[in-house]
C-alpha cells in the first residue's frame, strides 16, 4: 500500500491552500519559526487556485510573519524561508495542476502533502494526487474538520484510505499542539495520587469552556458550513475530554494513548436534542457571507456522557463560542461534597466543593480549590485555589510543533480514523435534530439556557477569568 514509511523524513512539504487564511494565520509563521529552529530545510511548494506567482507567494510569507507578534525577528531565517519556496497554480479539479506539481517536485521523493483547504476539497486532491503517482512514498496531512458528519467522515476516509496506508495519514486537530493540553496527558499520568479519585466517585462533574470574545473574523462563509458544534466541540473539545477520561495507557507509546482515547470516544453517548443548547451573536447575520436568515451557532453547550465503569453518571459540561465575554479555554474537575455537613457554611449553596482547574489559554495555570477554616470562633470557611502557574516560554506553536513531526513521519499527535468516526457518531444525531438557535448579546457567557436548563444544579459554569494582555481578541 502506497505512503512513506514511517521512519522516512519527508523531503518536500507541499502544501494545499497556500492563498487562505490558515496558511496566512498559522502555517506561513509556523514555517518561519521552523526555519529558525532549523526542523526546515526541505523545498515547500505553495498550491493554489489564485492567479498567483512566487513572488505573490513569498510577499504573503512575508506579510504573514511580519503580523505576528513577534515580527520578523530573524531576517536570515525568513530570507532562508523564502529561498526555499515555490509554487503551483491551477484548478484543483484540472488534472494538469498535478502535473505541474509533479514536474516542480523534480527530484524530491518522499512528499509531505499538507491539504489545509475546505474539507470538500480533500477528497478531489486526493484523487489528482493519486492520478498522477504522487501518492507513492509520500504522506498527507488533512486539516479538521474531518468530514462534516458521520457519512461524509467514512466516506473521505474510505477516498484517503483507498490512496494511502493509514499510517501515512496525518489528521491534525491543533489542540493536540499545544503545551497545555499534551499536559493534561502528563499531568494525569505523571503523577499517582489523582487516580484513586480520578473517577465517579469522587468526581461530581466536569467542565470545558472555550471562549472566544471575537466573532468569525471575515470567515463567515467557512462558518456557515461548519458552526460551533463541528468547528470546536466535535473535534478540539472531544480531544480534550478524551485526554482528560481515558484509561491509563497501558505501555509507553503513543500507540497506546490513541487506542485508550479512542475508547473514550466510543463510550461517549450519541447527543440528543435535551443535551444540547445553540446560541448564535447578535450581528452575526450582517457578517459578510453569512445567510441573512441563518440559524448556524455560533455558540454550543452540551451535556456529554461516558457509559463507562469509571465515568457512568458523571456529566461532562462542554461549551464554546463566539463574541463570548473572554478569550480563555478551561477545564473544571468538581469534586463531590462531603459526605456529611459538619461544619455551619455545609449547606451554603454558593459553596463550591474542591475543584481542580487547568487553565489552557491564554495563559497555563493549574489551580485547587480547597475551603480552608477562616480566623475566629466559628468553624466556617472559605475557597481558597492552591495556584501552579505552568512555564510556557520555550512552547513550540501548535503548528509549528505538528508539521515538524509529520515531516518527521512522527504520527503520534494525530488522530485516528476509529477515533475520528467515534467522534461523529456522538455528535451525528445533533447535527440535523435541535433546536434553533438563540440569539445572545456579544460581549456575555451566552444564552440564559445554557446556563439554565442545560447544566441545572450542577452548575454554575464556571467563567473563565480574563486575561489582561489578551482579553479582547487575539
Ligand atoms: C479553529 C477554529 O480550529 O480553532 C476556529 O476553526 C477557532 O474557529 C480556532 O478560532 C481556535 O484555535 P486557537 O489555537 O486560535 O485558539
Amino acid at each position: 500500500m502506497p505512503g512513506a514509511a514511517p521512519e522516512t523524513p519527508s523531503d518536500c512539504l507541499v502544501f494545499f491552500g497556500a492563498s487562505g487564511d490558515l496558511a496566512r494565520k498559522s502555517i506561513f509563521p509556523s514555517l518561519y519559526r521552523m526555519v529558525k529552529a532549523g526542523t526546515l530545510t526541505v523545498p515547500v511548494i505553495g498550491v493554489a487556485f489564485s492567479s498567483w506567482s512566487l513572488d505573490d507567494l513569498k510577499q504573503r510569507a512575508h506579510d504573514a510573519v511580519e503580523a505576528t507578534a513577534t515580527g520578523i525577528d530573524d531576517a536570515h531565517a525568513m530570507e532562508r524561508l523564502l529561498a526555499l519556496l515555490r509554487y503551483v497554480d491551477g484548478d484543483y479539479q484540472d488534472p494538469a495542476t498535478f502535473d505541474a506539481l509533479r514536474e516542480c517536485l523534480g527530484t524530491c521523493q518522499f512528499p509531505t502533502h499538507y491539504l489545509a483547504i475546505p474539507p470538500v476539497l480533500f477528497g478531489t486532491v486526493v484523487q489528482g494526487l493519486k492520478g498522477v503517482g504522487l501518492h507513492e512514498n509520500a504522506r498527507v496531512v488533512v486539516e479538521k474538520p474531518f468530514g462534516r458528519d458521520l457519512a461524509s467522515a467514512r466516506e473521505l476516509n474510505s477516498v484517503i484510505t483507498d490512496a494511502f496506508d493509514e499510517h501515512a495519514i496525518f489528521r491534525i486537530d491543533h489542540f493536540l499542539g499545544k503545551e497545555e493540553i499534551m499536559n493534561l496527558l502528563y499531568f494525569r499520568f505523571a503523577n499517582s495520587m489523582f487516580e484513586p479519585i480520578w473517577n465517579r466517585n469522587y468526581i461530581e462533574s466536569i467542565q470545558v469552556t472555550f471562549a472566544e470574545s471575537f466573532g468569525v473574523r471575515g470567515r463567515g462563509s467557512f462558518y456557515e458550513s461548519a458552526g460551533a458544534l463541528r468547528d470546536v466541540v466535535e473535534n478540539h473539545l472531544f480531544q480534550i475530554v478524551a485526554l482528560l477520561a481515558m484509561e491509563a495507557p497501558t505501555y509507553q507509546g503513543y500507540g497506546a494513548v490513541q487506542a485508550a482515547k479512542a475508547n473514550v470516544f466510543k463510550g461517549m453517548r450519541p447527543l440528543t436534542r435535551h443535551d444540547y443548547v445553540r446560541g448564535q451573536f447578535k450581528g452575526y447575520r450582517d457578517e459578510e457571507g453569512v445567510a441573512p436568515h441563518s440559524d448556524v451557532e455560533t455558540f454550543a453547550a452540551v451535556r456529554l456522557f461516558i457509559d463507562s465503569w469509571r465515568w457512568s453518571g458523571v456529566p461532562f459540561y462542554l461549551r464554546t463560542g463566539k463574541c463570548l465575554a473572554t478569550s480563555a479555554g478551561e477545564v473544571v474537575v468538581n469534586f463531590k461534597r462531603p459526605p456529611q455537613a459538619l461544619f455551619g457554611d455545609a449547606m451554603d449553596p454558593d459553596q463550591h466543593p474542591n475543584r481542580l482547574r487547568f487553565r489552557l489559554q491564554p495563559e497555563g495555570e493549574i489551580g485547587l480549590g480547597v475551603r480552608v477554616k477562616r480566623p475566629g470562633e466559628e468553624f466556617v470557611g472559605h475557597e481558597r485555589e492552591l495556584l501552579l502557574p505552568t512555564e510556557s516560554p520555550l512552547e513550540l506553536e501548535p503548528y509549528e510543533r505538528l508539521l515538524t513531526d509529520a515531516l518527521a513521519g512522527d504520527s503520534a499527535l494525530f488522530t485516528h480514523e476509529d477515533s475520528v468516526e467515534a467522534a461523529w457518531r456522538v455528535v451525528d444525531g445533533v447535527l440535523t435534530d435541535h433546536a434553533a438557535t438563540i440569539p445572545y448579546t456579544p460581549g456575555t457567557w451566552g444564552p440564559e439556557e445554557a446556563a439554565g436548563r442545560l447544566i441545572g444544579e450542577d452548575g454554575p459554569w464556571h467563567n473563565p477569568e480574563a486575561h489582561a494582555a489578551t482579553d479582547g481578541g487575539n
